[in-house]
């Protein structure tokens, strides 16, 4: 995973190096005469019963704002119904925004003609689907080769691609099946290896694993984590499962009734909820697993520089728990050669029992980090 960055969503940026998708006060409303609704302030404090109610429309993404970076995954939370597939599709217009702004790389999205609509969702942000959306009279090289097909390139250099990103996501031997010889796994490798073929700038994944048994699915979670390991490709990955969220985001955006409630990254959506409902939503979360040793230390003193093992700020508190229990001394965390503080059983203990305050996000580099430290952006 790239190193999490967090942005306030409202500083300007040059294209080369802002975000990748700049979305601002986006708003979907489905129903009548739905252009009225985000302009009338009077009907925001509704809840989404008491809109329907007054006014037959339902407001799917209610005045968004976020930004994803180069190389990071962007995961989208939330429980079916939230908004997530309406918000996804919205960013290459597969569903057309009701209002605010969407840009991609600096070039605004909703300007776009349909040619280059058409190129952006073929080159630049390719889609991956829950249910593969796979051609079932094609073999799994022409599935894959498919998206070069349609943008014209010969046959040669598809087939040449298309075997290259098959062994990429381990398919290879499978070359020849077509889609209905396989697994619901291998069915979404295919999917996976088809949006890759392309070389998109973003992948945008929509609960694609959401069907799959859950050994697989944490197979092709593995993957991906693989993946964007190998090719730091910018991803946006929608799910209604926390733990998956927690395993692929560099960053989530947590989403209820069309709002954003919280984005941040795992260790401060689950370390300092923004509200009660996301405080219920992280409540099993295993927080030793999630929280750095950055958020348990305390200051060195006496001979804690002297002995004890040495973990990165980065390691999981899991971590250091297991290095406290063998050695019996604080965990050194180290910065390089400068001990930035030590972990001792207080520290763990405040973190397994939900006391402790979650380590500030590390400065990033293309954006400023928020003032208040441990609280992400917090839109709508
Ligand atoms: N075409 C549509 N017409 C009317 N309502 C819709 C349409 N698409 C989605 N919705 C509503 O918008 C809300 C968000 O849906 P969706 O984006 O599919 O949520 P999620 O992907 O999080 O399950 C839901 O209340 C859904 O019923
Ligand atoms: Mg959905």
């Amino acid at each position: 995973m790239s190193e999490a960055t967090m942005t306030n969503g409202t500083e300007t940026t040059t294209p080369a190096a802002g975000p990748v998708f700049a979305v601002k006060n986006l708003w979907k409303v489905f129903g009548p005469r739905a252009g009225r609704i985000p302009d009338d302030t009077s009907l925001h404090g509704l809840s989404p019963a008491e809109l329907r109610e007054r006014t037959g429309c339902t407001a799917a993404v209610r005045d968004v704002s976020f930004e994803v970076n180069k190389g990071e995954v962007f995961v989208v939370m939330g429980l079916s119904g939230s908004g997530k597939s309406t918000l996804v599709r919205c960013l290459t217009r597969l569903i057309e925004p009701t209002s605010g702004t969407i840009a991609i790389d600096g070039e605004d999205v909703l300007a776009m003609d349909k040619a280059r609509l058409r190129e952006l969702r073929r080159h630049r942000a390719s889609m991956v689907f829950q249910h593969f959306g796979l051609l079932p009279h094609r073999s799994v090289l022409d599935n894959v080769a498919y998206g070069l097909e349609i943008q014209g390139v010969g046959k040669a250099e598809r087939r040449a691609k298309a075997l290259e990103v098959v062994e990429k996501v381990g398919l290879e031997g499978l070359e020849q099946r077509k889609p209905g010889q396989l697994s619901g796994g291998q069915q979404q490798r295919v999917g996976l290896a088809r949006a890759l073929a392309v070389d998109p700038e973003v992948l945008l994944f929509d609960e694609p694993f959401s069907a799959l048994d859950p050994l697989i699915r944490r197979d092709m979670q593995e993957e991906v984590v693989r993946l964007h390991r190998e090719e730091g490709r910018t991803m946006v990955f929608i799910t209604h499962d926390l733990s998956e969220a927690l395993k692929l985001g560099d960053r989530i955006a947590l989403m209820r009734d069309g709002r954003v409630v919280q984005c941040g990254t795992p260790e401060e959506i689950v370390g300092s909820p923004a509200d009660d409902y996301v405080r219920d939503f992280v409540r099993d979360v295993a927080r030793a697993d999630v929280m750095s040793v950055r958020s348990a230390m305390r200051p060195a003193t006496g001979d804690d520089e002297s002995r004890g093992a040495a973990l990165g700020p980065d390691a999981k508190v899991s971590e250091a728990i297991e290095a406290v229990a063998r050695s019996g001394f604080p965990v050194r965390v180290m910065d390089g050669k400068r001990c930035l503080g030590v972990v001792d059983h207080a520290g763990l203990l405040a973190v397994v029992a939900g006391t402790a305050a979650p380590a500030p996000t590390p400065p990033a580099p293309a954006a400023p980090t928020p003032t208040v430290p441990g609280q992400g952006e917090v839109v709508g």
